[in-house]
């Protein structure tokens, strides 16, 4: 089993690599906030609780996180490996998720962080909000609480898997080919060993 937490910053790309991810290396896609998406327009208690929380760019607690997918590798007991999205996002999200993978006898292979300029970021989520229907995309401040919430919260993530020397990272501007190109050669430099 091969898992991989494809990490950056709100608009760096882990959404649009993950696709191209998961058909390359036939992994299963965790992404918790499209997990989080799907609770709210089915309209489930854990939806309703999350949504004001993401309408805000703020993050949802730990445990909702953490239980969504705690039952996700359980419903997938076949899976070559997971490609997590937007989690682990805190350090507590971290711990647990190593105590989860500890327990079905696995780990994280490699984080790979997207790194993108903030100007860049803006004007992407900008222009997906154009589109996208995500009320958390639609004006600047509500980007900018993301973004910060990233900076506050998130880049802690990236410290912890450092100390365990799992963290490569990427550049993420440029073309998604370029991009998907580089993440797969540290996924196959890893794979071959
Ligand atoms: P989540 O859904 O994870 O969103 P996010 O991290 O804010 O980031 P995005 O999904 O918007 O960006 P992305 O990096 O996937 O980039 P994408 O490929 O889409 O989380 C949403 C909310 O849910 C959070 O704010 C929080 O409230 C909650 N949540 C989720 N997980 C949580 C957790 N673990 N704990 C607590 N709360 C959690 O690309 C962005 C745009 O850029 C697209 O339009 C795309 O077409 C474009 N683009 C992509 N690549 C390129 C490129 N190379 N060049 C130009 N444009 C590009
Ligand atoms: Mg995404």
């Amino acid at each position: 089993m091969f898992n991989i937490i494809l990490f950056g910053p709100p608009g760096s790309g882990k959404g649009t690599q993950s696709e191209k991810l998961i058909e390359a290396y036939g992994l299963v896609h965790l992404s918790t906030g499209d997990i989080l998406r799907s609770e709210i327009a089915k309209a489930t208690p854990l939806g309703l609780e999350a949504k004001s929380l993401m309408d805000q760019g703020q993050l949802v607690p730990d445990a909702v996180v953490i239980g969504m997918i705690r039952s996700a590798l359980d419903n997938n007991p076949q899976a070559k490996g997971f490609l997590f999205d937007g989690f682990p996002r805190t350090e507590a999200q971290s711990v647990a998720l190593d105590a989860l993978l500890q327990q079905k006898n696995t780990e994280i292979g490699v984080v790979l962080a997207l790194e993108v300029s903030q100007d860049e970021l803006v004007k992407r989520l900008l222009n997906r909000g154009l589109t996208s229907g995500r009320s958390d995309d639609t004006n600047e401040a509500i980007i900018s609480n993301r973004i910060a919430e990233y900076q506050n919260k998130t880049t802690v993530v990236a410290n912890y898997y450092r100390q365990f020397n799992k963290v490569v990272a990427i550049k993420g501007e440029g073309t998604v080919n370029d991009i998907f190109s580089a993440l797969a050669t540290e996924i196959d430099s890893r794979l071959a060993k």
